[in-house]
């Protein structure tokens, strides 16, 4: 019988490169039964790669893995979830034009087979118990993905991922998709995971929350190790400290504000829109940071996209006062030199199958124009080559 306190996988030595990206550089690593590891650092500091190395979603340059005292190379992430390693990716992890239940079972459609077909009514049954199981019961199983919006997604990704029954469950910075409930929920699933003699790894950019959750945490920078802490040893500063590198002061993110001008550059003019808004107003003046904040369904998104153009203002209006412009759609709000990065990038922001170049020359190609309908590569490369050097540092 497996006990806690033993390890359950444990990566030896691993380097991991993207041609000269050094990812992980040498990392050891131990997670154990019955305890929530929490990997913190900053942003690409390894935490996604090592975890995906782990989860069969991609190869090791080098260094060794093994699960249950075996060596462990999983090929893919089916193999890894069928073997007991679950994990909700940082991306969107589930595809919008399916139903909730193909999504749920993707891979593992063998038990609902009736010779050449899908028995959907066992299937949407087993998937509803998968949802129960975790405590969701507002999501309809036989419903379209696409029909749900981002948390509910991600709750549907936890479902699957339970659903396996994980022995090693990873959940990489799933917390900031969701709504109060939404996250209460997830830690109760980590802390039954943990009771019941599974390893948790929990990746989050919270450290309240992490320091609240976690049993032990390891600590990244730049692909290497900095330290492991046991709960006891938990000090925010000393975390971020580690996590930097440096001696880190409450105004390590942005010096204090020297205020901001009179000049109205963005109104809303009590504006409704379909969904979120009735008679909203703000002035942002030049110079000035608007926070905007609430809980998930408080419609703070949708008011980004109505400044932005995206969603419909059925009435009241957004002016960009300077050139006295009302931003009645995106093209509109684009020209005229408003930048908007959505919530749900890897949906709306982002062409995934597309290369990085035709992702950045997507919003040039007036810039980039010959004439008529024709652009030059030359002009539009050397925009992918100007903003990728500029924006990177
Ligand atoms: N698919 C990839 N191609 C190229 N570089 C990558 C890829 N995935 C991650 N990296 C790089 O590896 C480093 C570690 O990234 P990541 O593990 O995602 O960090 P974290 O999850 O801690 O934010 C970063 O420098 C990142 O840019
Ligand atoms: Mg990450």
């Amino acid at each position: 019988m497996a006990q806690k306190g033993e390890v359950l996988v444990e990566v030896r030595d691993m380097c991991k490169n993207f041609g000269v990206t050094v990812a992980l550089n040498h990392v050891n690593i131990q997670f154990k039964r019955g305890e929530i590891r929490g990997l913190i650092g900053e942003n690409g500091s390894g935490k996604s790669t090592v975890s995906s190395i782990i989860a069969g979603i991609q190869p090791a340059t080098s260094g060794e893995m093994f699960y249950k005292g075996k060596p462990w190379k999983p090929a893919t992430s089916l193999e890894a979830s069928n073997n007991g390693i679950g994990m909700i990716v940082q991306e969107a992890g589930t595809i919008p034009g399916i139903t909730v239940a193909e999504n749920i079972f993707l891979g593992n459609y063998k038990p609902f087979k009736k010779g050449p077909f899908v028995d959907r009514g066992k299937m949407n049954a087993a998937a509803g118990a998968a949802l129960e199981k975790v405590g969701i019961t507002n999501i309809n199983p036989a419903f379209p993905t696409s029909r749900y919006d981002m948390q509910e997604r991600k709750l549907i990704e936890i479902a699957k991922v339970m659903a396996g029954d994980p022995e090693l469950f990873i959940v990489d910075e799933t917390t900031t998709a969701l709504s109060h409930s939404g996250r209460e929920l997830l830690y109760q699933i980590m802390h039954k995971a943990a009771d019941d003699g599974k390893a948790v790894v929990f990746i989050s950019h919270d450290l309240a929350e992490l320091m609240e959750h976690c049993d032990t945490l390891t600590i990244l920078r730049d692909g290497v190790i900095i330290d492991n802490l046991e709960k006891k040893e938990f000090e925010a500063n000393d975390i971020k400290h580690k996590m930097v590198g440096r001696e880190v002061k409450d105004n390590y993110y942005r010096s204090d504000s020297d205020g901001y001008g009179d000049e109205v550059v963005l109104k809303a003019d009590c504006i409704t829109t379909m969904n979120d808004l009735l008679c909203f107003s703000l002035e942002l003046h030049r110079g000035e940071i608007l926070g905007i904040g609430g809980l998930s369904e408080c419609g703070m998104h949708g008011l980004g996209r109505a400044l932005y153009g995206l969603d419909e203002v059925v009435d009241g209006q957004v002016v960009l006062t300077k050139d006295n412009v009302v931003v009645k759609n995106a093209e509109t709000a684009f020209r005229h030199k408003m930048g908007y990065v959505s919530k749900n990038r890897d949906q709306e922001s982002l062409e995934l199958n597309a290369s990085i170049g035709a992702n950045i020359q997507s919003v040039g190609y007036r810039k980039n124009r010959i004439f008529g309908p024709f652009i030059s590569g030359r002009k539009c490369s050397c925009t992918v080559k100007k903003q990728a050097t500029e924006n990177n540092r």
